[in-house]
């Protein structure tokens, strides 16, 4: 079995994880601009749900590509315990990945405003289910609360690879060149 990640496991990786970085901010600003900059908002909304709506299109990928390549054999050095704990932590990311954006497009479909999802601007998205004032209130909160929830784990996920990197562990390496 291969030590490190093929090419394409790796970009996948960090295109993921700049994409979830980007929506999570553009998620913050877009909800403090004020309604009177309409049309910023509009923009704002309709560029975090489109990389938003691309992060599950990636993460539906990584998981086939996962199902169909494997995955490398536990870097060398590493405790007992600690392959088991990372496998919890990634599989606990995955559902996160899935969960924060169907959660946005939930969000989206039922949101009383009726504003329309534009993947890149002009795609319209069909909504799946209708306006509804009491399911909104509830999806809001857990998609920005599991979109909080993703970002704390993430961060978790790279503090734990950088410090088994400076441990002089090849964990970071084999996600960065193979
Ligand atoms: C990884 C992907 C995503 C992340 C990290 C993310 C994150 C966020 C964040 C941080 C907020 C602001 C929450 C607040 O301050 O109340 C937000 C709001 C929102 N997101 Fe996402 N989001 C993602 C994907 C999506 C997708 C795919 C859609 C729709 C197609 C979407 C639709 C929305 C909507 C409509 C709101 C505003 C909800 C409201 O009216 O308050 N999001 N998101």
């Amino acid at each position: 079995m291969a030590k490190g990640f093929p090419r394409i496991q790796r970009r996948l990786h960090w295109w993921t994880a700049v994409l979830v970085a980007g929506g999570f901010t553009l998620g913050l600003v877009m909800r403090a601009v004020p309604l009177r900059d309409l049309l910023s908002k509009f923009l704002l909304f309709q560029a975090h749900k489109t990389v938003g709506l691309m992060v599950l299109g990636l993460v539906i990928l990584r998981l086939a590509l996962r199902v169909r390549l494997g995955r490398p054999v536990p870097s060398a050095g590493l405790r007992r315990w600690e392959p088991a704990a990372a496998s919890l932590g990634q599989g606990l990311l995955y559902a996160l990945l899935l969960a924060v954006p169907m959660l946005g497009y939930l969000t989206a479909c039922t949101a009383p405003a009726r504003v329309p999802t534009l993947f890149l601007f002009v795609i319209p998205i069909p909504s799946l289910i209708a306006s509804n004032s009491h399911l909104y209130a509830l999806l809001r909160v857990l998609h920005r609360d599991a979109a909080f929830a993703l970002i704390g784990l993430a961060v978790g996920h790279a503090l734990a690879a950088l410090r088994h990197h400076f441990a002089g562990r090849e964990v970071l390496l084999r996600m960065w060149r193979g």
